[in-house]
């Protein structure tokens, strides 16, 4: 097997992949006036994806994340996530925000679903709909319950925002107390479009960290394949909270993963800019050869690191159209 490796020695076990831009959500920090439709939404088909991850399988990547936009807005979400596991990934996990979890997450994980990760930025139901524009918070805490029973590895992410810190971190510690769920906060991330918000609602990651530090939790070693988060654990509690810092130093030297739009474009970093199109070497079978060729070749631009301190964050405009 020819792993896939870059400039600076990274490898890439884990692939991002997008398979929708649209999204039914208007989270205040991503699309706050809602998605709107700009180009026809030919996103790669159940057989584009087939191939694309048959690549990337034999190119060492194990872990493969769907995401979006919302990603179960795709009726076909079910087949996609059964050619991935055909393809022999051994990981297979999508970051939602849970809006149809309770009722389609058994058919999931029969797919070969394995890892979820649900998108809940507050437990306080007046928060939770202010943010995302949906009164949805029993219903999708009642699928995290149900993922949780159908096996699959649970994760909850909220962005972390001025508007909450005030009594989110508590709320989130009773809710792990007796879950074995982790609970990642991540630092707000400066888009093209949210500059004002940005400026309001920006907090560092190092508030979470001071916070646990202050009582008891202690970080745990990070799983070479594992997303950006550092993880703490405590006695007295069964699930862990997470702090995905993207501001701190040194954030980008164990990037392991890589992203494919859902239109089929390779980029090598979140906030990078254009990336390398695979779409005409996915519409037909016999192309593997050259799409590995292309692969490795576009790996030799990537950089070491993301310039969102000083101010860069390539042509993202939301994290909804890359797949965050
Ligand atoms: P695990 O595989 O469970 O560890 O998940 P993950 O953290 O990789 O995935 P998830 O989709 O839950 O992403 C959580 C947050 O981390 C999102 O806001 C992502 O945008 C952010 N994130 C993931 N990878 C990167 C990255 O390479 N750079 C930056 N800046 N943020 C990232
Ligand atoms: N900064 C940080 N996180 C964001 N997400 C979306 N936009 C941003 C942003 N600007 C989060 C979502 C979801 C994850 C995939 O990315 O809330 O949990
Ligand atoms: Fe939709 Fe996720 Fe963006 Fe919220 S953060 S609007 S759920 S894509």
């Amino acid at each position: 097997m020819r792993h896939l490796e870059d400039g600076f020695g990274r490898r890439f076990p884990y692939v991002r992949l997008s398979i929708t831009e649209a999204c039914n959500f208007r989270c205040t920090y991503c699309l706050p006036n809602g998605y709107r439709k700009s180009a026809p939404h030919d996103f790669l088909s159940v057989d584009e994806i087939a191939r694309l991850v048959r690549a990337l399988r034999s190119m060492g990547v194990h872990k493969v994340r769907l995401t979006g936009g919302e990603p179960s807005v795709r009726g076909d979400l079910t087949d996609i996530i059964a050619a991935v596991a055909n393809a022999g990934v051994e990981k297979i996990a999508l970051t939602t925000n849970g809006w149809t979890l309770a009722r389609r997450v058994d058919a999931w994980a029969a797919a070969g679903l394995t890892h979820l990760n649900v998108s809940i930025d507050s437990l306080d139901q007046k928060s939770f709909a202010a943010i995302t524009g949906h009164d949805r918070l029993a219903e999708i805490l009642d699928g995290v319950e149900s993922a949780m029973q159908s096996g699959l590895q649970t994760k909850v992410n909220a962005v972390l925002l001025r508007e909450t810190l005030a009594n989110g971190f508590e709320a989130f510690a009773e809710f792990i107390r007796f879950r074995c769920v982790s609970v990642r906060f991540i630092e707000l991330m400066r888009t093209g479009d949210n500059a004002d918000y940005f400026q309001a609602q920006h907090v560092r990651g190092s508030t979470l960290s001071d916070w646990l530090a202050a009582r008891g939790w202690s970080p745990v070693a990070r799983a070479s394949d594992a997303g950006p988060a550092i993880e703490y654990e405590h006695s007295d509690y069964l699930g862990r909270f997470g702090v995905i810092a993207p501001y701190a130093k040194g954030f980008c030297d164990s990037c392991n993963r890589l992203r494919v739009t859902a239109r089929g474009r390779l980029r090598l970093c979140l906030f990078g800019e254009g990336g390398v199109d695979l779409r005409d070497l996915l519409r037909s079978d016999g192309q593997t050869d050259a799409l590995i060729e292309r692969m490795r070749a576009a790996l030799s631009g990537k950089v070491r690191g993301h310039g969102l301190a000083n101010g860069q964050y390539g042509d993202t405009r939301q994290l909804a159209e890359v797949g965050g």
